[in-house]
């Protein structure tokens, strides 16, 4: 019998205690939730030493992990209160990620997982983003439409129960927070862009009609069209000599991006019949989406479930979350699982 089936056979709480561990980028964090009941939360990022290369370096992620991932979990469960030896199972992000940096949380979950004799849950980060609002809300159940926005993914997901979805609509080209973090750049904003701008964007006025990205009745998203306004923007005005208000560029950017993300969720939330909109992804930290989210939702009667800003960013209480849908799913994982670069979201259609 393997490790997966003994422990799939085991007799199952109802209120977990689940350690959750995420590494698959520059935040090495570690988590531990009771149920649905967050108990402590520890991220230790090393995006400010990322920023002096101007993006995350995936041999240094990997060390910065290697040295960071024994205080961020000594933490999380002292923090929770709780001894080692009371955990039900450690959920761990397997991938999509930077391979060395996720190797260096599997490994250490695969470690605790085993000295400890329980069950190990191997996660796919995007599905923890997906499950972080299981704690913003402890009430929320399936069915309901994500809205999910981060740095490699863009879709709005028809999420039917806790292990089947629906891809109503992806990206065709760059996800929403890689065209933040490339419309930075053009403005030389320092890494991680989502973030640069938004803080400038307040200071400016959204007064450049940048062009709105493909509508009509679909759910898919293209940001290539509006980065490349952006930059052919910021050089047509430099090659003129004339200049231009970098924060204007900004929060007309903003609003484009954000506008589209929006109005494909409360449209799918509509065609679906479905009253409550669950958004995940490190863009769905940005405040003007968040504010629009809230007041376009709230226009439709529609529930708007946006995990608090640190729960949208990369964390380990997420990835605790949705080891808590493969625990009760009896979903677990052996000691051969191994890191994963990319996972695809999945196909268009029913999962
Ligand atoms: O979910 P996440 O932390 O990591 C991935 O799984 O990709 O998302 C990171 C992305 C980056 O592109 C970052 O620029 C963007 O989320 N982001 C933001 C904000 N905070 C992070 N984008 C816009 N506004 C923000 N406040
Ligand atoms: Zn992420």
């Amino acid at each position: 019998m393997t490790y997966s089936e003994r422990a799939a056979g085991r007799a199952r709480s109802a209120e977990p205690l689940i350690l959750g561990i995420e590494s698959s980028c520059d935040e090495t964090a570690a988590a531990v939730i009771r149920g649905r009941k967050l108990l402590s939360s520890v991220i230790l990022s090393s995006a400010a030493e990322q920023a002096k290369y101007g993006g995350v370096v995936p041999e240094i992620a990997s060390r910065a992990h290697t040295e960071a991932i024994g205080e961020a979990v000594g933490r999380a469960v002292s923090e929770a209160g709780v001894s080692p030896r009371d955990l039900d199972a450690v959920a761990v992000t397997y991938g999509a990620g930077l391979l060395g940096a996720l190797l260096v949380g599997l490994s250490f979950a695969k470690a605790y997982a085993f000295a400890l004799g329980i069950p190990l849950i191997g996660v796919n980060h995007i599905r923890g983003h997906m499950a972080a609002a299981y704690l913003t809300d402890p009430t929320l159940e399936p069915p309901f439409i994500t809205l999910l926005a981060s740095g490699g993914h863009t879709a709005v997901i028809y999420t039917k129960s806790y292990t089947e979805f629906e891809i109503m609509g992806s990206t065709r080209d760059d996800a929403a927070g890689e065209a933040f973090d490339k419309a930075a750049r053009v403005l030389s904003l320092p890494y991680p862009g989502g973030p640069n701008i938004e803080r400038l964007a307040r200071e400016g006025s959204a007064c450049i009609p940048f062009p709105k990205m493909f509508s009509g009745s679909g759910y898919d998203f293209s940001y290539s069209g509006l980065k490349t306004a952006v930059i052919n923007y910021c050089h047509t005005k430099e090659q003129r000599g004339e200049a231009f208000c970098a924060a204007d560029v900004a929060a007309s950017f903003q609003s484009a991006a954000c506008g589209v993300l929006a109005e494909r969720a409360v449209r799918a939330a509509k065609e679906k019949g479905v009253y409550t909109i669950v958004a995940g992804g490190g863009v769905i930290a940005n405040g003007y989406l968040r504010t629009l989210l809230t007041e376009e939702c709230s226009r439709a009667g529609i529930r708007a479930v946006l995990p608090e800003k640190k729960y949208c960013t990369d964390n380990a209480a997420m990835i605790a979350a949705e080891g808590l849908v493969q625990y009760l799913a009896g979903n677990f994982s052996d000691f051969s699982l191994n890191a994963a670069a990319h996972i695809p979201l999945g196909k268009k259609g029913k999962q």
